[in-house]
């Protein structure tokens, strides 16, 4: 029997775009069908480039039409929707997501809970990240206490370019912040409205260009900035950053409550000020300054991956205040600490 569109468009119907759990033929994910006697050829496009499904959804697509009597090959390309396809069906304005469209994952940095080390470990984090070759950018969501500047040494203000800002590069990073925009020491009042304005000027109109990863250092707590980014954008997942003491547990908890409620995945933990060396006569000690275990019982919790531990180290903190993070000096063991970190990521991210 002829193989034909209708019977391949039949048998796609119902395959699932596994992450928006819809039918790709009602998404308008199919592109095009092409037949050459019993040889199909579909096109698919993708939501985005770096869609972390597209092998799942290749492998679908072929199953399905292998199904179709007297099909005896497959050929499935893979494309991606133009930034309007992909905000009709989405439900958002173009406009509003133009910058990130080639970001490949966006990742933000949380904690229930204040000064546990957020922004210390965005920043390590992204730097061990670029040092793996990986393109990196961070973008400072906390208005609060924009932070990332100081910490990267960066005081110089992002350029505009035809309607767009230009992000501030940093030792291989792109960087924008609040700070870098309003200025250093200018007190921010921000409410509410006006967080949600500013996070979405800055996803849509800052030209981030080709990324692998961007990181959102995320303000403390479960308030506007954290739901707000985890509505407006698909958050491909989440780092939670937590100190290992008790009275740190019950806010990461509901922090971490706040993604899985949104169906955001968390990426892992990282126990941060963990342990505090201190070189001893005879051997070195390790005090437990903030006592022990929070990692691992919320990592055990909620199933996720503890990605690592940082010590409370002097050097860290210099770094920070200094504006050359310590992951720069490759000798360092945090440079050590951070690059197993990102690895433990990569490979969860990749798995
Ligand atoms: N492992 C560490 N060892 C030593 N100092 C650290 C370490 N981690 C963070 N610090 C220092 O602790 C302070 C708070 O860290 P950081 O600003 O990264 O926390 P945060 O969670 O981003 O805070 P906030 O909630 O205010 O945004 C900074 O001075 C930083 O240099
Ligand atoms: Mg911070």
């Amino acid at each position: 029997m002829a193989v034909t569109k209708e019977k391949i468009w039949d048998v796609l119907k119902k395959v699932k775009d596994p992450g928006l759990n819809k039918g790709l033929v009602e998404l308008g994910m199919i592109k095009d069908i092409e037949i050459a006697g019993s040889a199909v050829r579909v096109t698919v496009a993708l939501t985005m480039s770096g869609c972390p499904m597209k092998n799942q959804i290749k492998d679908d697509v072929k199953e399905a039409i292998h199904g179709v009597e007297d099909v005896s090959e497959v050929k499935v390309v893979l494309t991606t929707m133009t930034s309007e396809e992909r905000a009709k069906l989405l439900g958002q304005k173009p406009s509003e997501m133009q910058g990130i469209e080639e970001v490949k994952r966006i990742i933000a940095i949380a904690s229930g809970k204040g000064g546990v080390g957020k922004t210390t470990v965005a920043v390590n984090l992204a730097i061990a990240l670029s040092k793996k070759g990986l393109k990196v950018g961070i973008l400072d969501a906390d208005m609060h206490g924009p932070d990332i500047p100081i910490m990267l040494g960066i005081d110089e203000r992002p350029l505009g370019s035809k309607g767009m800002l230009l992000p501030i590069e940093k030792f291989g990073l792109k960087v924008v912040s609040t700070a870098t925009l309003a200025g250093e020491g200018v007190p921010i009042v921000w409410r509410g409205p006006l967080v949600t304005k500013a996070i979405k000027e800055f996803l849509g109109h800052v030209a981030w260009g080709e990324l692998d990863y961007l990181l959102v250092d995320l303000p403390p707590g479960t308030g506007d900035a954290p739901l707000t980014m985890a509505k407006l954008i698909s958050l491909d997942g989440v780092i939670i950053v937590t100190t290992p003491q008790k009275v740190a547990l019950a806010d990461v908890r509901r922090c971490v409550g706040l993604f899985v409620g949104q169906d955001i995945p968390i990426f892992g933990i990282v126990e941060n000020m963990s342990f505090l060396r201190v070189p001893g006569v005879s051997e070195e000690q390790i005090l437990e300054v903030f006592g022990s275990g929070g990692g691992e019982k919320i990592a055990r919790a909620f199933k996720v991956p503890l990605l690592g531990k940082v010590p409370l180290d002097q050097k860290i903190r210099e770094g920070g205040d200094t504006g050359k993070p310590m992951t720069l000096d490759a000798d360092s063991e945090c440079s050590k600490t951070f690059d197993s970190i990102a690895e433990e990521l990569l490979k969860y991210i990749r798995k």
